[in-house]
């Protein structure tokens, strides 16, 4: 992780900041006085907004967030100086500072790298305010461990445990500055309470500006969800399409290292629009008694109109737009292909797309492919990890054809890691729909009626490692089972 931060582009802010650290305690002649107040301004303001990678909207809501923080430790302070307490609780009492709130809820705006560099600029410009270096330098500290945390949180409830996290690791790290216990324990008690304010912000936020935190994902997700349940019960062929779909799509995204949960999210909703007319899609009915009644090219029309419907239906329940993006490109600007066939078959004439666009991420390519997938290894008798591999190469190949991956920011590279990341998957998925070869079927027998006895024999008790190479596809179980190695493994078990 500290490599990744190192190598990162955002590291050069840090340099930015450390270099006006330096520049400004320079100026002061290496004393914290008045003096560095102003060249430190100047100096990482200036970095601040040379960077493009902040948008003017980011921009605003840095400043914005900045002014609230500034006025909160001021009015902290002001409480401070006017109440008469003991002396020890009146000087601690800037450590009840809320601090947690900023970098825990900024981080779901942000994100890591951006907050980190956020949150160590508040930290240290707040010296000026509070002139308690080690105060600044404790906020600055637990800014990372917050950050660590937080990241790969999918509960709401995962910001308390932070909070205890975050609370003890500056408590620890006070007692050791020479804070004593007093404030000490105002910074504790302060990160317990913290964390209410960050869930109340981060829910508010997420769900004004529709940014899709992992918790907002996280309810998504939830199949009683009031447009997933009308789904489960209008079309329940494609419910349970969709469910395998996303945690096919889930897997693929998982193992190239994108967004996963978006994906497994957004293919839950991918077909949302065949709730308007369920009878008309083949795996909520038994046959194609609607289509009969109709001819080819109204069956493609009725068929691409799902995806104009879903869009629809996703925007009156409030469904995100990047959720919204997955339901208009998963087909991309192909073609409902039966039903064209058919036409063609008949003499009609039509030209019919779906309307597009084609996948313009990652994500939405992936999910287009295992939804294709999925539909196409539904109808496949016999599955072996031969007609698997060969399938998805297949569907790959015309898509590609078809130019569906030309708006997607992918590579060569990419594309074969989906290939290889999907045929994986499906394999996993479909393990019990595989077909076992004759041989080994063979080898079942022979091993029931006891040929190898020795070697049954011979291990001790359930071996589940060595079990599960019998029912896999792969044809190198022999080697193993049959060969001289698995005898030899054998033999060395006994010993
Ligand atoms: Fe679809
Ligand atoms: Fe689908």
């Amino acid at each position: 992780m500290i490599k990744r931060l190192i190598l990162h582009k955002y590291s050069y802010l840090f340099l930015f900041l450390l270099s006006s650290i330096i520049f400004s305690l320079f100026v002061s002649n290496f004393e914290f006085s008045e003096k560095i107040r102003f060249p430190f301004l100047i100096s990482f303001l200036t970095s601040f907004f040379i960077f493009n990678d902040f948008s003017v909207k980011e921009k605003a809501i840095i400043v914005a967030t900045f002014l609230i923080f500034s006025f909160l430790i001021y009015s902290f302070l002001k409480v401070q100086a006017n109440v008469d307490l003991e002396g020890g609780i009146q000087q601690g009492l800037i450590y009840a500072f809320p601090f947690f709130v900023f970098p825990s809820t900024l981080f779901y705006i942000f994100g890591k790298i951006k907050t980190i560099y956020i949150s160590s600029f508040f930290s240290l410009i707040s010296f000026f305010l509070h002139r308690d270096f080690s105060l600044s330098f404790v906020w600055f500290t637990s800014s990372f461990i917050i950050l660590s945390a937080l990241e790969g949180a999918r509960r709401r409830i995962s910001i308390f445990k932070v909070g205890i996290f975050y609370g003890l690791f500056g408590l620890i790290l006070s007692l050791i500055l020479g804070n004593g216990f007093i404030k000490s324990f105002f910074f504790f008690v302060s990160s317990l309470f913290s964390p209410f304010i960050s869930v109340g912000l981060v829910f508010f936020i997420e769900r004004a500006f529709r940014i899709l935190t992992p918790f907002y994902l996280f309810d998504l997700q939830d199949l009683e969800n009031p447009l997933l349940v009308q789904l489960r019960k209008r079309a329940p062929g494609t419910f349970h399409h969709s469910i395998f779909v996303a945690d096919i799509a889930h897997s693929v995204a998982e193992k190239l290292g994108v967004n996963a949960e978006l994906v497994r999210c957004a293919a839950l909703y991918h077909d949302i629009g065949k709730i308007i007319r369920p009878a008309y899609f083949i795996e909520n009915l038994k046959g194609l008694e609607k289509h009969l009644k109709i001819n080819p090219p109204l069956s493609s029309k009725v068929i691409i109109k799902h995806v104009e419907d879903g869009v629809k239906l996703a925007r009156s329940y409030n469904i995100p737009e990047r959720i919204i993006d997955f339901i208009k490109e998963h087909h991309g600007t192909t073609y409902p292909e039966f039903f064209v066939k058919a036409s063609e078959e008949e003499n009609l004439k039509f030209e019919v797309r779906y309307p597009g666009p084609s996948p313009r991420s990652i994500e939405t390519l992936i999910l287009m492919i295992a939804d294709s997938c999925e539909a196409a290894l539904r109808s496949v008798e016999e599955l072996t990890p031969a007609k698997i591999s060969e399938l998805v190469d297949r569907i790959i190949s015309k898509k590609m054809e078809m130019k569906q991956f030309d708006n997607a920011p992918v590579t060569f590279e990419q594309i074969n890691k989906i290939k290889s990341a999907m045929v994986e998957t499906l394999i996993e998925f479909y393990h019990p729909r595989i077909s076992y070869s004759e041989e080994k079927i063979k080898y079942y027998i022979d091993l029931k009626k006891g040929k190898y006895k020795e070697k049954v024999e011979g291990t001790a008790g359930y071996d589940e490692e060595k079990e599960e190479e019998l029912p896999h596809g792969n044809s190198d179980y022999s080697n193993g089972i049959n060969g001289k190695g698995r005898e030899s493994e054998d033999k060395e078990m006994k010993k």
